[in-house]
């Protein structure tokens, strides 16, 4: 359930039509649903209320200060994959107790940063890791709390590149040797064992890969138990699924059920890391039409949004929807490539869809953009970043500004000896 929605012919998001926003801030912009967010936070929350649990929002997805505090004042923590995520998280307002810290490449630095901001834990993914923490942890005088993320090996039937459970990954510790590892943490005096951890992978549509996942860990919490370690927490990661187009993920009860079904016994606290499933939807990118274009070959619809402001249909041939901010009757239905002004093949936006023609001037709207949109932009062919609103019923907030031209040079220098 989403709030943008047709009124007539007019594209809204919550009370606001997506056009009047467009002619007020200019485009591309990406916007964001505040009832759509709030909603689906809730609702993933509620899921899981008959278990101690805790929804640390996988920032990555979405790291807006704006959309962190709103998790955050929902009883959101935060899922930080680096020392600015964790910057981001605190400036935001995210308690510390409700932060975990997951990543393959931690540096000396984030760990000191996040050992002197008293996050909740660390999902420690390698032997090394384990002990370079145990030794920042010592040099501070404090005990790092840890879960170990384990690898389950299971297929999460996605896109390989977001696949982060299956053995081959770097992700994790091979489940097979996760006793010996979680031997040698219990070694390190600056370590103190909490949880175990696992995420499998993203954009997962069915649930049985998080059973499989799950049932194998649990087995796994039930023999560090008998060997003494105390497991209070357990990380089920995220990864759960949206419609972007025909998939047909569980709903989040559906999904809590099956989770709490094989860890209630268990009598840990649940941490979940969502990120798509809560802002996904919650989002989209509008465009506005620049050119057609039409060579023997092909039909094209040149707008003014690229593969620098949404990566994913170019990186991952990922499918985003396209809706016109305002229908038109009677408009013939043309086969085109929705494609950027980046100077590459790769800069499109959709591939051989099948729409009304749009005339130049007329906006798009890519829906499904709330996640790994924004987080995921750059600044290729030195096009400033667009800015990010946030609608609340009928007003609207801009909550980051369009990057100006002397934002894409700030921080460079042109030496003297030059
Ligand atoms: N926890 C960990 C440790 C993760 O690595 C991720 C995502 C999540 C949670 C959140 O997963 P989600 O609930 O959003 O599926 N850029 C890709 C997705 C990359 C996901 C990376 N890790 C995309 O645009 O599809």
């Amino acid at each position: 359930m989403h709030h943008f929605q047709y009124r007539g012919d007019q594209l809204m998001c919550e009370e606001v039509p997506i056009d009047r926003i467009a002619q007020e801030v200019g485009t591309p912009f990406y916007l964001y649903s505040h009832a759509t967010l709030t909603h689906h936070f809730r609702v993933f929350d509620q899921a899981f209320a008959d278990i101690p649990h805790i929804v640390c929002f996988a920032m990555k997805a979405n790291s807006n200060l704006a959309l962190l505090k709103l998790f955050a004042d929902l009883g959101g923590g935060a899922d930080v994959v680096s020392g600015g995520e964790l910057y981001r998280a605190l400036k935001a307002g995210v308690p510390p107790g409700r932060i975990v810290f997951a990543g393959v490449g931690k540096t000396r630095e984030e760990m000191d940063y996040a050992l002197k901001s008293d996050i909740l834990m660390f999902n420690v993914e390698s032997s090394e890791e384990l002990r370079l923490l145990n030794e920042v942890a010592g040099s501070m005088g404090v005990k790092a709390r840890v879960a170990i993320r384990i690898n389950p090996d299971v297929d999460p039937k996605t896109h390989p590149y977001i696949s982060t459970g299956l053995k081959k990954s770097k992700f994790g510790i091979d489940i097979s040797v996760a006793l010996e590892e979680y031997r040698v943490a219990e070694e390190l005096p600056h370590i103190q064992v909490v949880g175990v951890h696992q995420h499998i992978g993203s954009q997962i549509t069915e649930v049985t890969p998080f059973v499989d996942g799950l049932v194998k860990v649990t087995e796994l919490i039930v023999k560090l138990r008998q060997r003494g370690f105390t497991i209070d927490y357990l990380d089920v990661g995220g990864g759960l699924g949206i419609t972007y187009k025909d998939e047909n993920p569980p709903v989040p009860r559906v999904f809590a059920e099956a989770l709490i079904a094989v860890v209630k016994d268990l009598g840990c606290t649940i941490v979940l890391e969502p990120g798509r499933v809560i802002v996904g939807n919650a989002g989209v990118l509008v465009t506005r039409v620049l050119y057609n274009k039409s060579t023997p070959a092909k039909h094209f619809t040149v707008v003014d949004a690229g593969m620098n402001d949404l990566i994913r249909p170019s990186l991952y041939g990922s499918y985003h929807s396209i809706l016109p901010a305002s229908r038109k009757a009677g408009k013939e239905t043309v086969v085109t490539d929705v494609v950027g002004p980046v100077c590459e093949s790769g800069d499109f936006l959709a591939k051989d869809r099948s729409m009304p023609v749009t005339d130049p001037g007329e906006l798009l709207v890519v829906m499904s953009a709330g996640a790994y949109g924004y987080t995921m932009s750059s600044n290729y062919n030195s096009r400033p970043r667009p800015p990010e609103i946030m609608v609340k019923g009928d007003r609207y907030f801009t909550i980051r500004e369009r990057e100006s031209y002397e934002d894409l040079i700030r921080g460079e220098q042109i030496p003297p000896e030059l």
